[in-house]
């Protein structure tokens, strides 16, 4: 019998990336690929890669340079690495990181992935590229995981439903890197988390990079939105939450809406990048809306589902922001009132049409802009978690905790919850009494500590 190979797998950037990690690993495995939690011992290496700042693709870079001395190392002793580069960086620039980074063997885009083991047979006799928009669709190819891959994978999962993105942000190199938008039938995704939810996982997240976008076909033969997907999937058994994930704004119809209103599975937790706060800064990154749109769409959220909190995406110093655009920024964040957002430097991205744009901001100016807001998020963030002291949530246990007899959770929110209870609980969702505030972090107690069956709090 031939030896299993080892695999390790590398996911930068964002949760697409982790989900095709997953199915890449999933597709070796029947080839004898084995996943390994380090580099050192693996036959295969795959950097997943990401494009969208420029200190993302530098990382790659700097990775590839150390991966070179351990692959020369291995072949001293007799032994072949392989290294394949994959996602957005291989998309964008293809054979070009075959020119900067010799040792790698292989490169292969977002959307062809599920010819890896072939391309692995082609790089035995030389380089492997495939950076094409295949007309067979992926998901139709790839290898489900067995149930024994997705009970280590943990309790909660994602699930890609629409990739790729027609919106053509000024800033973004997404539509370039993976492609049109297009949308999974919704049968085909039932199928998907019917199989995860069979083994044990409990919750589910919708990925997509305009996941809102999302029409794939249903059962009747027509387009279906994202609410009515969300309401098919509710009914899958053994889902008990479910959430979405990167939506835009523009994309966020009244179908959608009543589901944060209807469907109790659907966490009270909604992702909505908006960038800027400036109407005129919004309208130079090609975002489609104005700010008064924006408030507008949160306000309708808030009357259908006023549990609901909201998180978002912030660029500082795009082309032409002035500290006045800066601060309508910081006014939109304090009237939204976000319970967490990210924020982030402009970074000119090759070939987008903001990297040609006159007026770049100074770097000093990016720099102090991303301070001032980071403290006011932090300061929004800091206060959404102190009012959940004292109050009930529900728990979905994941993991044990660092403490022996602590267990760790996710609230409806996303935050960690920290809990002395028995590891039999995890994949139970069960109410938690926050007792304790960190800076990122609940604390709190079994509200039933001695029930024996699991209670189905959000069922
Ligand atoms: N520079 C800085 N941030 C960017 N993002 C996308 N492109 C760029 C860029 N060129 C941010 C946006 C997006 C998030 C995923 O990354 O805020 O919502
Ligand atoms: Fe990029 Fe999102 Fe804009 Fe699409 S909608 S171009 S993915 S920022």
């Amino acid at each position: 019998m031939t030896r299993p190979r080892k695999l390790y797998v590398k996911s930068y950037g964002c949760q697409m990336n982790v989900y095709d990690s997953h199915r890449m690993a999933d597709t070796l495995a029947p080839e004898g690929f084995v996943e390994t939690g380090t580099p050192e011992d693996a036959d295969l290496v795959i950097l997943n890669t990401c494009h969208i700042r420029e200190n993302a693709t530098e990382k790659v870079y700097s990775e590839l340079g150390r991966l070179r001395e351990m692959k020369d190392a291995a072949a001293q002793e007799g032994r072949k690495v392989t290294v394949a580069v994959a996602g957005c960086v291989a998309q964008a620039e293809g054979k070009e990181i075959i020119r900067r980074a010799p040792t790698v063997d292989l490169v292969v885009g977002p959307q062809s992935y599920h010819h890896l083991p072939e391309m692995l047979a082609r790089a035995e006799q030389g380089k492997a590229i495939e950076t094409e928009f295949p007309i067979e669709t992926k998901f139709d190819k790839l290898a489900p995981p067995s149930r024994a891959t997705v009970k280590k994978r943990g309790v909660s999962s994602f699930v890609t439903v629409q990739e790729g993105c027609d919106k053509f942000c000024t800033f973004c190199v997404v539509p370039y890197t993976r492609g049109m938008e297009t949308s999974r039938p919704v049968e085909k995704i039932a199928e998907e988390v019917a199989r995860l939810a069979d083994a044990g996982v409990r919750e589910i997240t919708l990925i997509g990079q305009n996941v809102n976008a999302y029409h794939g076909e249903g059962k009747d033969g027509r387009d279906w939105t994202l609410g009515m997907l969300l309401h098919r999937l509710a009914e899958i058994p053994g889902v008990a939450r479910l959430r979405y994930t990167t939506s835009h704004p523009r994309d966020m119809d009244d179908s959608l809406i009543a589901a944060h209103r209807d469907l109790a599975a659907l966490m009270p937790q909604l992702h909505l990048p908006v960038q800027s706060g400036s109407d005129r800064i919004l309208d130079a990154m090609n975002r489609n809306h104005t700010r008064a749109d924006f408030l507008r769409l949160i306000n309708r959220l808030r009357a259908a589902q006023p549990k609901l909190a909201f998180t978002s995406d912030f660029i500082v110093g795009f082309p032409g922001e002035t500290e006045e655009d800066f601060q309508d920024t910081r006014r939109l964040v304090a009237e939204v009132g976000f319970s967490a957002a990210y924020t982030f430097k402009y970074s000119p991205r090759p070939g987008t049409p903001a990297a040609d744009m006159e007026q770049q901001v100074a770097e000093d100016d990016k720099n102090a802009r991303l301070q001032w807001l980071q403290c006011d998020i932090d300061r929004l963030q800091a206060d959404f978690l102190a009012k959940s002291r004292g109050t009930t949530m529900d728990v979905l246990f994941e993991k044990p905790g660092q403490r022996a007899g602590q267990i760790v959770g996710r609230s409806p929110y996303l935050n960690s919850v920290h809990v002395m209870a028995p590891h039999s609980l995890i994949g139970e969702i069960r109410p938690v009494a926050i007792t304790d505030v960190g800076t990122n972090t609940l604390f709190g107690t079994l509200v039933h500590p001695h029930a024996a069956e699991p209670m189905l709090a959000e069922a």
